[in-house]
Order: C-alpha cells, then sequence, then structure tokens
C-alpha cells in the first residue's frame, strides 16, 4: 500500500497539535502557516536557504507572525465572548514575561498586542524592568507577582509616577507593610492587587500552584486582615485587583470553570465588604494541545481558547449579577497559549546505534560449543517455543560471559555472543508480539532493543522540560512526509548523558514509546523537527556538557506564497559558552601555545606543527557547540 502525504499528518498527529499552523505538502514536507491561511513555509526548501544565510544547525526557527495570530486569537476570544454574553467590563490581557524573556519574542508581541491594550505580567525586577520599558498602550496593565523586596516594589512606583498602570501584587502577608512603607517614602499611591489561595486546583504537571498549600498567595484569613490593615491606614482605595493562579497547562476545563467560580465569589464578597477593588486577574493556565487529543491528559486540553475566555466571563458575571456588585475588569496571564506555537528546531540526524536490524549471523566451525548452542536456539525458534528458548538463551548467554569472566572465551566468542542473543531477542520479540498479550519481559526487551537515532541537539538546552517533567513535544520528520516511515526510534542528543533521549512520543490515544522514522540514506541529511517549543524551553535550557544556545532565524511568510529570513541571531559559539563558567578563552590560547614553543624546544614538534595544533585548537574554541555533523 502507498503512503501519502495524509497519512503522514494521521501519524504524526499534526491536524491535532498543529492547530491549523502546521501541514505536509504534496512534496512531503513539513510546512508552516503562520497566520493560519493559505501561505504556507516549506521548511525543508528553508535549509539551504539558512544554509546560505550562515545558520548553523541545529538551527531555531521562530515565526513572528505566529506570535501576533497567538494574541489576536487570544483577545479575539475574549471579545467575543464580551460580546456575547454582555459583559459591561473590558479585558485586559497580559503576557507574562517568565515564559519566554527573549527580546526576538517580546517585540513582536508587545507590537502585536500593543493595539488590543495587552500588558506585561513580571516575576521579578530584571523582568519588571523589561516592562517598563516597553511602550504599551495607555489602557494595559503591569502585574507585578513574585515575592519583592523593597527595590521591587520602588521600582513599580516609579512605573505609576510615570502614569503606567502598576500592579504591585501582595503575594505574601508582610509585602502590605513594605508596600505601604516604600509608597509613603515615594509619596507615591500604589496600585495594589493581592494573590489569593483558592480550595480549585488546576491538574497535571503543575497542579501544586493552586490549592490552599500553594507557595504563593493569602488564604482566606490573611485577605481579611489584608483588607483591615488597608483600612486602618487610609489605604483600603488602593487595593484595585484580585488575583489568583491555579497551575499552568490546565487539562481540564472543570478546573478552570471551578477555579474562576470560586475566585469570582471572593471578588463579589469584597466588594461587598465595600472594598474598591474592580480588577480580577485569573492567572495563567490556558493549556496547549501537545499531543493533539483534545482530551483531559496533561499534554492536552479538553477545551478551546473561545471556550476558555466563554467561561471566564459567563461565570465572572454571573456571580457579579448574584450578588449584585459591578463586574471588574478582567486580566488574564496567558503565556503558554500565546508563544508555544511560533518556535521548532530543526536538526540533522547523524547516525544509529546498532540494534542487530537487518544483521545475518555466521558461526564458524571451531566457535565454543556454547556459541553453537545459541545459533541452534536461534535457528530453531517458532512462536510456540519462543518464550522458553528465550529464557535458554538467556541462562546460555550468562553461562558464556561466565566462561569468559575465568578467561575460557575468546574475545572475539564474546562479541559474537552478545550479536547473537541480540537476534535472539529480536526473534522472540517478534513471535511474542503475534500473540494477544505481550508479557512484561518482552516489553521491557522491547525497549532495549528499540533503535536509537543520534540527533545533533541537546535535549538539556532544547527541552529542558522533556527531561525534567516528562513533558511532550511534537517531533516528526521535515521531508519524506509522503514515504512510510518503517524505523521506530528513540531520538538521542549529542550530550554525554543517558538521559539526553527522547523515549516518549505523542500519540492521539497513547504516549508512543517510539518515534517512525525514515531508514538512514548514505550521504543525505534526515532532518527532524521538534515543534512547540517557544514555551518556557527558550530560557530554561542549561549548558550541560557545554553545549550553548543555538543559532535562531526568524522566518516571515510573504502573501505571494514565498518566505523571507528577516534575521539570523547567532547563538553560542564555545568561547562564549566558557565565558559563562569563567574560562578565560584568551587565556587557554596562551596555555596551548606556550606548550608548542616547549615541544618544539624539545623538538618534539615543527614549528608548522604547533602553528597547526595552535590554528585548530583557535578553531575548536570558537566554533559552534554543536557537531558539524558534515564536516
Ligand atoms: C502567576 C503566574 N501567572 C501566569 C503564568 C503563566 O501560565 P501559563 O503559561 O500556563 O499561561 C504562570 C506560570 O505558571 C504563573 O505562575
Amino acid at each position: 500500500m502507498t503512503f501519502t502525504v495524509r497519512d503522514a499528518v494521521r501519524l504524526y498527529g499534526i491536524d491535532g497539535w498543529g492547530n491549523g499552523y502546521f501541514d505536509v505538502n504534496a512534496r512531503g514536507h513539513l510546512v508552516v502557516r503562520p497566520n493560519r491561511d493559505d501561505v504556507a513555509v516549506d521548511l525543508m526548501q528553508l535549509v539551504p536557504r539558512l544554509k546560505a544565510k550562515k545558520a548553523r544547525f541545529p538551527v531555531l526557527v521562530r515565526f513572528p507572525q505566529i506570535l501576533a495570530n497567538r494574541v489576536h486569537e487570544i483577545f479575539g476570544a475574549f471579545g467575543k465572548a464580551i460580546l456575547e454574553f454582555g459583559y459591561s467590563g473590558a479585558y485586559r490581557g497580559v503576557f507574562p514575561i517568565k515564559v519566554n524573556q527573549q527580546s526576538e519574542v517580546l517585540e513582536p508581541l508587545i507590537a502585536a498586542g500593543r493595539p488590543l491594550g495587552m500588558g506585561l505580567e513580571a516575576g521579578s525586577k530584571a523582568e519588571l524592568a523589561i516592562a517598563l520599558a516597553n511602550e504599551l498602550s495607555d489602557d494595559a496593565v503591569i502585574i507585578c507577582n513574585g515575592y519583592k523586596d523593597a527595590a521591587y516594589v520602588r521600582l513599580a512606583l516609579r512605573g505609576v509616577a510615570l502614569g503606567k498602570k502598576v500592579f504591585l501584587i501582595v503575594e505574601k502577608p508582610q509585602e502590605i507593610g513594605l508596600i505601604q512603607r516604600v509608597s509613603e517614602e515615594a509619596g507615591v499611591k500604589p496600585l495594589i492587587g493581592v494573590r489569593i489561595r483558592l480550595r480549585a486546583r488546576g491538574s497535571g504537571k503543575w497542579e501544586k500552584s493552586g490549592g490552599t498549600e500553594a507557595k504563593f498567595g493569602l488564604t482566606t484569613q490573611e485577605l481579611i486582615d489584608a483588607v483591615d490593615q488597608l483600612k486602618g491606614t487610609g489605604m483600603l482605595d488602593c487595593f484595585r485587583l484580585l488575583h489568583f493562579h491555579v497551575g499552568s497547562q490546565i487539562p481540564e476545563i472543570k478546573r478552570i470553570k471551578a477555579a474562576v467560580k470560586e475566585g469570582a465569589r471572593v471578588y463579589a464578597k469584597l466588594r461587598a465588604e465595600g472594598c474598591p477593588v474592580d480588577h480580577l486577574d485569573v492567572g495563567g493556565g490556558l493549556g496547549v494541545d501537545y499531543d493533539g487529543s483534545n482530551t483531559s491528559y496533561d499534554a492536552s486540553m479538553n477545551y478551546s481558547v473561545q471556550e476558555y475566555a466563554n467561561d471566564v466571563v459567563y461565570f465572572v458575571k454571573e456571580t457579579c449579577q448574584a450578588e449584585n456588585v459591578p463586574v471588574p475588569t478582567l486580566v488574564s496571564e496567558s503565556g503558554r497559549a500565546l508563544v508555544a506555537y511560533h518556535s521548532l528546531l530543526i536538526c540533522e540526524v547523524s547516525g544509529q546505534n546498532s540494534n542487530g536490524e537487518g544483521e545475518e549471523l555466521i558461526v564458524p566451525a571451531d566457535a565454543h560449543e556454547g556459541l553453537k548452542g545459541l545459533f541452534e536456539i536461534y535457528n530453531t525458534m517458532s512462536r510456540k517455543n519462543h518464550r522458553e528458548y528465550w529464557h535458554d538463551a538467556e541462562e546460555k548467554r550468562e553461562v558464556l560471559m561466565g566462561h569468559f569472566d575465568l578467561g575460557y572465551l575468546s574475545l572475539r566468542d564474546r562479541a559474537l555472543t552478545e550479536r547473537l542473543l541480540t537476534l535472539i531477542g529480536r526473534r522472540a520479540l517478534q513471535f511474542a508480539k503475534e500473540d494477544r498479550f505481550l508479557p512484561e519481559e518482552f516489553e521491557q526487551l522491547e525497549k532495549r532493543l528499540i533503535t536509537k537515532y543520534i540527533a545533533n541537539f541537546s535535549v538539556f538546552q532544547t527541552i529542558p522540560d522533556s527531561w525534567a517533567l516528562d513533558q511532550l513535544f511534537p517531533i516528526l520528520p521535515v521531508h519524506r512526509l509522503d514515504e512510510r516511515p518503517i524505523v521506530h526510534a528513540t531520538l538521542c542528543d549529542v550530550t554525554c548523558d543517558s538521559d539526553g533521549e527522547v523515549d516518549r512520543f505523542v500519540d492521539l490515544r497513547d504516549v508512543k514509546d517510539s518515534l517512525e522514522l525514515h531508514p538512514l540514506t548514505p550521504d543525505k541529511p534526515y532532518y527532524v523537527a521538534i515543534c512547540l517549543i517557544g514555551a518556557y524551553q527558550d530560557v530554561m535550557g542549561d549548558y550541560h556538557n557545554l553545549f550553548g544556545r543555538v543559532d535562531e532565524a526568524h522566518v516571515v511568510a510573504g502573501k505571494g506564497g514565498g518566505a523571507r529570513i528577516t534575521r539570523v541571531v547567532p547563538g553560542d559559539n564555545a568561547d562564549d559558552v566558557l565565558k559563562i563558567f569563567g574560562h578565560d578563552a584568551e587565556k587557554m590560547v596562551d596555555a596551548i601555545e606556550d606548550m608548542a614553543k616547549a615541544a618544539m624546544r624539545a623538538k618534539k614538534l615543527t614549528r608548522s606543527g604547533a602553528n597547526e595544533i595552535l590554528a585548530e585548537y583557535r578553531e575548536a574554541i570558537e566554533g559552534y557547540t554543536y557537531l558539524d555533523v558534515n564536516g
């Protein structure tokens, strides 16, 4: 049966997680539709153009148009809900800077959000410094979350003095006194918000951010005490915003509804107590459907952006109506949903491990008797006896290895033993899979025998959450999508860490422990894309084995169908990462030079040999940290 590009779309679940931004064209190439329309950027055609622009691989490709498209989708959804439910308040979404602090991301995001009144959320002084320096619309709000010191509070107050709507969010009770003191000293009336701990919590990996034991926020008693404290010092009129956040990536809409209902009720009760609070900030948590299953699984979400906006608007309005209080200005802090889609990594597969696939073995006549026994097992294994024979083979292997330990087995026979056992294992597994139920020992065997493709990237730099939290990201070939992918493989990175491997892949019904890929062809590069990595991953990556930041390219789709590479931002060279960790590259070069001179004096090296060593050392230190796969 032929394999078509539509089969590829189905196999990799592109219609699900792609959310209209990803597709496959007739050439079998992965394409990106930054505006979710007919204009598509062919990623495979981009590869030589990126190389011509001196972008080195692996390369991170950003689509600023996707950022703008996401802003419009989320603001559009709230606008629509406000109209539909006749909500008399406004919506002021903010982008949480922590989700991606890169200026390359913030600039297009802020530009797209400015006409819509989009604001920013900061979680530290440095992030607040960014928020204050950017030109936002007059309506936009700036939310200051995170624990604070006097300098943080002062900086926020300077923002207020500059005419910006900067809200200081009280995360713990002591911050009230701090804000009172610093604002008195600065002579600036603060805008105060209070984060509360809801009973409601999210679900999934970030569930701990919500609930009554959460790290941030005030309990109900602390909230009441805060109100009394502000009243007592004549500052109650500064209390203008109520905030909650029950966790990132909330997969279930019922969790969001519960949080919004509870938060809205607290808001309404505060109003009834005479608090002038007039903003309700529902935090982040709007999900991204990383596996495209549209379910309540961790990596997915069982609702749409529109449903999210509808629920926030509807339940706040309903609660306010029931309590007979005015509706608040709505603020949300969606980060992941705004930026996850906009970037992907293209990396090249540089090889694979040997796991006996397609291998034939001949056991020589003079081989060890035990080896001949193993070979016999291999040749006579059948569907009926595969389990028993596999156990026999394992036992024989132990005996043979015991002989090796005592010096009775040659190194060559040991190699043959290992290879034979792999082949027997493959055959046993093949038979085992023909049965309805796969016993656990064969599940384990399957994992051990899986093909490993080695790709030129670092899990720790590019997708740290895959390592730290088992988060799933869609990964698929960039080309050959009109050809059946017959290899099932995991993806190993180039770090020297066995954790640097992706062995969980998105699937509509399950999580796959291998990815369907194509057989590698000698001398022909094979590229895969790691998608939806624009949220959190960009800034949380680390320098394991000193693999640094990757080169970046910004790509804009033109109306006529072409794509423009508007910018290439070089990543780290080795000397950049060495500097981060306190090494002085120049001193290191000097040290090598001294060694070369000493070797010349001792007549162990000629001048040209010494110069060559020095030039190569310099080149290594000034080069990209990733492999030059084709070099
Ligand atoms: C207070 C706060 N707001 C907003 C966010 C962003 O959440 P998300 O990226 O899920 O929208 C976070 C992240 O967890 C957060 O802690």
